[in-house]
């Protein structure tokens, strides 16, 4: 022990120690809404149930046996003038069998819940409504695949959003993960980057994988109206930490009015400088820079490699870019077009060089589309 203690530095200890320490603090902040130990809903809620069982065991295991290591380390500590081997002895087969076999009926004990429940998670409600989530690189879009959930002029498709995914409350959704790389796609048809997400918001359900080539589903519901905070757990590249979502679950009344504002295709454009931005929007830039609409659409206009920005300015829609800035923030807003790279290293929307009357244009007329 002691030629221990003189090759680890002192300081080092504390550094460590201090650090430990910020972690295990910052888990007893006020108002952090990520909190698997707030359900808002019944598969939250049963995830949580059955947490707590093993949760309360290991925590009483943990305390007997630290608690007895602690004891036995001072009871049979070093004292001076006390030289002699307190006595030693090696196998106890009771006492082994004891350890042995009490853990193995515990796993046991805590696996029928914990089974049971996987299974009855993994089936499939038949009302439950349909959301098809998309993993990109680094945000989430989000497809409604039910039938009276279309939208378009010609040809019918999905009600799509980004970043913040609407439901109504008190009734049970059915999600269907999907991994969607960085918005191209490889000559084969594949995304271009392959990576794995894990879509996850803690008051609402746990953590499940999105693997490229499969669907993952995760089923639930949510009990109140409100707003619930979730993140990408899965590192999935350079702006992981940075892949955050929103849920907004509004009550029945709220919802319907929301799926017709969908139905309706995007704000027709009044203002003039709106009207510019949107000139520039739906046309290839100035100069050979490229076009909006070859990664963004607007209603029956664009394609579906970047998020879909017919109703950016509708209420529910608060935040932009993985849910890093509110939609409000018009410097934020202004900040992301001068340069995306800037603001979040990676993105895969690249510096368009539009110059600051074509991102004031641009802003009005996305600030236009409630
Ligand atoms: Cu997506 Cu981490």
């Amino acid at each position: 022990m002691r030629t221990m203690r003189s090759r680890v530095p002192r300081k080092l200890l504390w550094v460590v120690g201090a650090i430990l320490l910020t972690l295990l603090l910052v888990g007893c902040g006020k108002d952090l809404p990520q909190n698997t130990f707030n359900p808002a809903g019944p598969t939250a809620q049963s995830e949580k149930d059955v947490l707590m069982v093993p949760l309360i065991i290991a925590g009483i295991v943990f305390v007997l046996v630290e608690g007895g290591i602690l004891f036995l380390a001072i009871k049979f500590r070093h004292r001076k003038g006390k030289e002699r081997m307190p006595s030693q002895l090696h196998g106890n087969t009771r006492l082994e069998l004891g350890w042995t076999v009490a853990p193995a009926v515990l796993l046991a004990v805590v696996m029928v819940p914990a089974i049971s429940l996987i299974w009855k998670l993994a089936q499939r409600p038949p009302d439950a409504m349909q959301i098809t989530v998309q993993g990109y690189q680094w945000w989430w879009g989000f497809q409604y695949s039910d039938s009276d959930m279309t939208v378009g002029s010609g040809e019918q498709r999905p009600i799509e959003i980004a970043d913040v995914m609407v439901v109504p409350t008190g009734r049970e959704i059915y999600l269907s993960l999907e991994a969607e790389g960085g918005g191209a796609k490889n000559t084969d048809g594949t995304p271009d980057f392959q990576v794995i997400h894990s879509f996850w918001v803690p008051e609402l359900f746990g953590k499940q994988d999105v693997v490229p080539g499969r669907t993952n589903h995760i089923t639930f519901q949510v009990d109140e109206p409100g707003t619930y905070t979730g993140q990408c757990a899965e590192f999935c590249g350079l702006q992981h930490g940075r892949m955050k979502l929103r849920v907004v679950a509004l009550d029945p009344d709220d919802w319907e009015l929301w799926v017709v504002n969908q139905q309706q295709g995007p704000a027709l454009v009044s203002d003039p400088l709106a009207k510019q931005g949107e000139e520039i929007f739906m046309n290839p830039l100035s100069g050979g820079r490229g076009a909006c609409t070859a990664c963004h659409a607007v209603g029956d206009v664009g394609a579906a490699a970047a998020p879909n920005l017919s109703h950016f300015n509708e209420p529910t829609h608060q935040c932009f870019a993985g849910c890093n800035w509110d939609t409000s923030d018009v410097d934020a807003l202004k900040a992301w077009l001068r340069n995306p790279n800037a603001v979040k290293l990676g993105a895969k929307m690249p510096n368009y060089h539009l110059s600051e009357d074509e991102i004031n244009a641009l802003v009005a007329y996305l600030y236009s589309l409630t």
